[in-house]
């Protein structure tokens, strides 16, 4: 794969967010080049790609375009699904399970599937010190970071090192296969323990008038992206609109990194990732982390080539994303007086506040490395029914990583 060279990139403390970079070439054939180059061979990205783990979050999505998920990921990644899709009066989750255990055997391969509301889930959550994670029926909450976050727990579990988000609701297998050869692209070429890489899609197809229309930018991500951008500023004294992924969904990252992460509920967890790595490694509060700090966060933004075809919910569905984005920056201790006015200006000019009320705080969970693992990974196997191991066990005894202390212990 060929990426276009990185020059410019803007820091906030340790976080080298990379302007945005277009896939050049897909596949690069034998070229060989550097790291500045953008050239990243074959044997580069699946030496990454063994050290995957692609967590699915799914909720209702239908069983043609989840086997097209599948048929897009790369061998050599370990599938995780977490699904959150209805048990009555059919059990869908059911017939995800068996789509995926079906695909295994066909493509022979390993996959993990559970289902968010398995009350061994909640169990194994508890029992592993993550409180927050369980609502007023004993069960993990609902929710697409809630969901993001059991597939990260799951993923340390198998002692691989990285960790892709692809959502279920893509159309386009080949979109899906590109998404994850980027994301081994650019954990490649970032070389970093700590790093980042975020996917902003070429164009979303919509029917305008009986015709395609390819449109550039996604209705939340515009908002979303403008405000990020500022909170940046206040800090650095210059405008700047580096940042072209605070609503990824589709993003991938170390989970060196990851472990460390809180994530947010909901759809605030892609803004609140920027926000987390501003309040953790951005200089401003202190760090917990001085080996990161010291190693710095790379994010690269990587614009791809297929276009973004995908399940559309509805505007009541963006506006909330919109908002729940913006909760997540408005409440930041990082984010100065002149962002946070801004955003209460914008709120209340869209009616999503009235005058003099504050925006609700989103749910901000541990990071999933304060877990205690083997108590989350024995509690998990002994009693969470829906948790399958299809093809061969992916778990490892110890999870740790990098040969390092055993995980939240
Ligand atoms: N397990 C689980 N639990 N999955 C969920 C949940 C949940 O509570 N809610 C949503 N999902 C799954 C959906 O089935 C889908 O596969 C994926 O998460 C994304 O949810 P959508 O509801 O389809 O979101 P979207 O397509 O409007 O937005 C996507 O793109 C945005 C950027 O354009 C999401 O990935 C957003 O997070 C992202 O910001």
């Amino acid at each position: 794969m060929r990426l276009e060279q990185s020059h410019r990139t803007e820091r906030f403390g340790a976080v080298r967010i990379h302007e945005l970079q277009r896939v050049i070439q897909l596949d690069s054939g034998d070229a060989t080049g550097t790291v500045s180059d953008g050239v990243v061979s074959h044997d580069a990205i699946r030496a990454v790609e063994r050290e995957m783990v692609i967590v699915i979050p799914c909720m209702n999505e239908t069983r043609r375009v989840i086997e097209g998920v599948l048929s897009g990921i790369p061998h050599d990644c370990l599938v995780v699904l977490v699904s959150n899709s209805a048990r009555h009066p059919v059990d869908r989750y059911e017939i995800e399970a068996q789509t995926v255990e079906q695909f295994c055997r066909s493509a022979e391969r390993s996959a993990i599937t559970v289902h968010q509301r398995d009350p061994g889930l909640a169990a194994a959550f508890k029992a592993a010190g993550m409180p927050e994670l369980i609502d007023d029926d004993g069960l993990v909450r609902a929710g697409k970071g809630e969901a993001m976050l059991v597939g990260m727990a799951v993923a340390a579990l198998t002692g691989r090192r990285y960790l892709g988000y692809i959502d279920a609701d893509n159309y386009v297998p080949g979109a899906v296969h590109e998404y994850v050869k980027v994301y081994a692209a650019g954990l490649h070429l970032a070389a970093n323990p700590y790093a980042m890489v975020r996917i902003s899609w070429h164009s979303k197809p919509k029917l305008r008038d009986g015709r395609l229309f390819f449109s550039r930018r996604g209705r939340s991500s515009e908002i979303t992206n403008a405000f990020l951008n500022r909170l940046v500023a206040e800090y650095s004294g210059f405008g700047t609109e580096v940042i072209a992924t605070g609503n990824a969904g589709e993003h991938a990252l170390s989970l060196e990194l990851g472990l460390r992460m809180r994530l947010a509920g909901g759809f605030a967890v892609e803004p609140f990732e920027y926000v987390e790595l501003f309040e953790q490694f951005g200089g401003v509060l202190e760090s917990a982390h001085p080996e990161v700090m010291a190693s710095s966060v790379p994010v690269l933004q990587i614009e791809t080539r297929n276009p973004h075809f995908h399940d559309n919910k509805g505007e009541e569905h963006v506006q909330g994303m919109r908002m729940q984005a913006l909760n997540v920056l408005y409440h930041s201790p990082v984010a100065l007086p002149a962002v946070r006015s801004a955003i209460l200006e914008f709120m209340i000019a869209q009616g999503a506040l009235a005058p003099g009320e504050e925006p609700p705080r989103e749910r901000i969970y541990p990071p999933v490395g304060s877990l205690a693992m083997d108590l989350f990974r024995d509690a998990l196997a002994a009693e969470a029914t829906t948790f399958r191991q299809l093809g061969a066990s992916a778990l490892v005894e110890r999870p740790c990583l990098n040969g390092g202390p055993p995980l939240g212990g």
